[in-house]
């Protein structure tokens, strides 16, 4: 979608949003799919209700982006536009064992500046490329953690009220995957409070998690991690390998040899390629095990 309303156009410099026109989706998602739209560059929280009561008034739908890294978003000339937080600098500040950090930050280099300063807990998350917004949202954990547990405070623009809030850790569910924020709720910063730990302490579970993750995941090549929610007390990636489906695919998309829960885009994988072999997968695990597997990576289809 082409932003050509005047008075959008207008009132953008004053809201300090930056437009880029036609952004590709392809290249701001980690699975390197997706059509085009105009991205709105958002660089200060305040101006977010103003914003987003100006899109709406003039019928401009939008959706809103954090790291790409956990999104498939479909083909062609999209239907919506895309807004993303601009980071600040610095985008985290710490103060005794709470970490204030915008949600646009890089959730890797959050973990080890944290670690730096003798902060851990979050060893688990080192491997997960996004930001830490997007984690927020998902509750994204790994090798047992979430970063939910370390939630303290939540500043987010809730569309419900359409203002800027801040919610207490205790007022938000985090579950596997999900948490009580709504669809169109926007993240904008958290507080967490991590354990002390000793940086060489800290270092050394992020080195283990690291070679775990070398070991049993596909990195390097343009995924959206794992596709399917693990059902209650199994492993989909099982599962599917089960069945014999890895190397399956739907064009450039296929289903990986090293974890039959990533899908990956081999080539010139398009959405409609994607949403085939998901659609394919989920079935044949449907009908041997009579198990309906969620999707686990957000769909944006056009
Ligand atoms: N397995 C297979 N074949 C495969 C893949 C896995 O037999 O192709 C078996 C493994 O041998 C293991 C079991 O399935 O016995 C579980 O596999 P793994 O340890 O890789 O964990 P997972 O359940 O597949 C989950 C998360 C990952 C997270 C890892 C590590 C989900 C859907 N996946 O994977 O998260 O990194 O544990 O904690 O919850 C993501 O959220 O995108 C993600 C990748």
């Amino acid at each position: 979608m082409r932003i050509e309303d005047p008075k959008i156009l207008a009132a953008l410099p004053e809201l300090s949003v930056e437009l880029r026109r036609g952004a590709s989706l392809a290249e701001l998602t980690s699975l390197g799919i997706g059509g085009s739209t105009d991205l709105l560059r958002i660089g200060t929280h305040e101006s977010i209700p103003g914003l987003l009561n100006l899109l709406d008034s003039r019928g401009v739908a939008h959706r809103f982006l954090g790291g790409g890294s956990n999104l498939l978003v479909g083909d062609g000339e999209l239907p919506w536009v895309v807004l993303q937080l601009a980071s600040p600098d610095p985008d985290v500040v710490l103060e005794g064992n709470f970490a204030q950090v915008d949600a646009a930050a890089d959730l890797g280099r959050t973990v080890t500046y944290c670690a730096k300063h003798d902060l851990g807990g979050m060893e688990g998350l080192i491997g997960v490329p996004g930001t830490v917004g997007g984690a927020l949202r998902m509750n994204a954990g790994a090798y047992g953690m979430q970063i939910g547990s370390y939630v303290r405070e939540v500043k987010l623009y809730r569309a419900a009220t359409r203002q800027i809030e801040i919610l207490r850790g205790e007022q938000i569910s985090f579950e596997y995957r999900h948490t009580s924020f709504a669809p169109d709720d926007m993240m904008l910063a958290v507080k967490l409070e991590l354990p002390s730990k000793a940086y060489r302490e800290i270092l050394q579970g992020i080195r283990i998690c690291n070679e775990k993750r070398r070991s049993s995941q596909p990195l390097g090549q343009k995924s959206a991690g794992c596709i399917f929610k693990n059902p209650p007390g199994a492993s989909a990636g099982r599962m599917i390998d089960e069945l014999g489906l890895k190397g399956l695919s739907v064009g450039d998309a296929r289903v990986t040899d090293r974890h039959a829960n990533f899908f990956v885009n081999a080539g010139q994988a398009s959405a409609k390629d994607m949403l085939t072999l998901i659609a394919d997968v989920r079935e044949r695990v449907r009908s041997a095990f009579r198990v309906e597997l969620e999707n686990e990576v957000v769909i944006w289809s056009a």
